[in-house]
């Protein structure tokens, strides 16, 4: 099985500076729009913060981007649990992007409405209610895995991991709090999926999904375009601590992402 692009960090600050740069890159490089899917969780909120910072959120032409989630849990804007509510908190609401720039989950209502809702808003910004393979949704979608091997809100054995054709669904019984989230065609419907994930807990559900383990949500994202994975080294297969070292000095040459 071909291993995904795979960057090992020394710690989540190194990878949360890398991940800042490749960004800032990747949105001078598009022309237009930039569509990015934010994870919540804890991993990603040094990456926000860090874009939130001055001297590189001058780099970003925030007019130009626009903001959606891969996933929400069903409880008001305003509650701590809500991951518009952490992106805000940490990037949005220090930053000039337009609100009408910014996609946040409806939590109110009914969820299963909700959803059709938020997959009206992101048909409405696609231009089209089908996805084509070739003209992906998101330029970047970022994504974060449990301990579990969940990814988005896509949890071990759920039914919401056989939907084929819904772009956002709403996840019931599976967490405390009901949850929305995309499905995998929608999630894969970038021009780079990029994983982050942190911390020893995560190392052996990681060696599974590398092995290519399906029972685990996070195994079976793929993407479009590229999928790549930045994990810092706590967390990152033994293998993959022992052998990237050489093949990540090729893509330091080829210029790959994070350099
Ligand atoms: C969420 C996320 C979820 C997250 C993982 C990892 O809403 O919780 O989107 O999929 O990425 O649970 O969370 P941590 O980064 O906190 O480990």
């Amino acid at each position: 099985m071909a291993l995904p692009l795979t960057k090992i960090f020394d710690d989540r600050r190194q990878m949360a500076d890398a991940c800042a740069a490749w960004l800032v890159e990747r949105i001078a490089q598009t022309q237009g729009r930039f569509a990015i899917a934010l994870s919540g969780g804890s991993t990603p909120k040094p990456l926000y913060a860090l874009l939130a910072t001055p001297g590189i959120a001058r780099q970003i032409p925030w007019d130009r981007v626009h903001v959606f989630w891969g996933d929400e849990r069903f409880v008001p804007a305003d509650h701590p649990d809500n991951n518009a509510r952490m992106a805000r908190e940490t990037l949005l609401s220090h930053v000039p992007i337009p609100a009408a720039n910014v996609h946040a989950m409806p939590t109110d209502g009914e969820p299963e409405a909700a959803a059709a809702a938020y997959q009206r808003t992101l048909q409405d910004y696609y231009g089209a209610a089908t996805l084509d393979p070739a003209r992906p949704l998101f330029d970047v979608n970022l994504l974060g895995m449990g301990d579990d091997g969940h990814t988005a809100s896509l949890f071990p054995g759920a039914p919401q991991l056989d939907e084929a054709s819904a772009w956002v669904v709403a996840v019931r019984d599976q967490k405390p709090e009901t949850r929305i989230t995309l499905t995998y065609p929608a999630l894969a419907s970038a021009r780079t999926v990029l994983f982050m994930v942190e911390g020893a807990a995560k190392q052996s559900t990681l060696t599974r999904v590398f092995a290519g383990d399906r029972a685990l949500p996070a195994a079976r994202v793929h993407a479009d375009g590229e999928l790549v994975w930045y994990l810092d080294k706590s967390a990152a297969p033994v293998e993959r601590l022992r052998g990237e070292e050489h093949r990540e000095e090729g893509r330091r040459e080829e210029g790959r992402p994070g350099e």
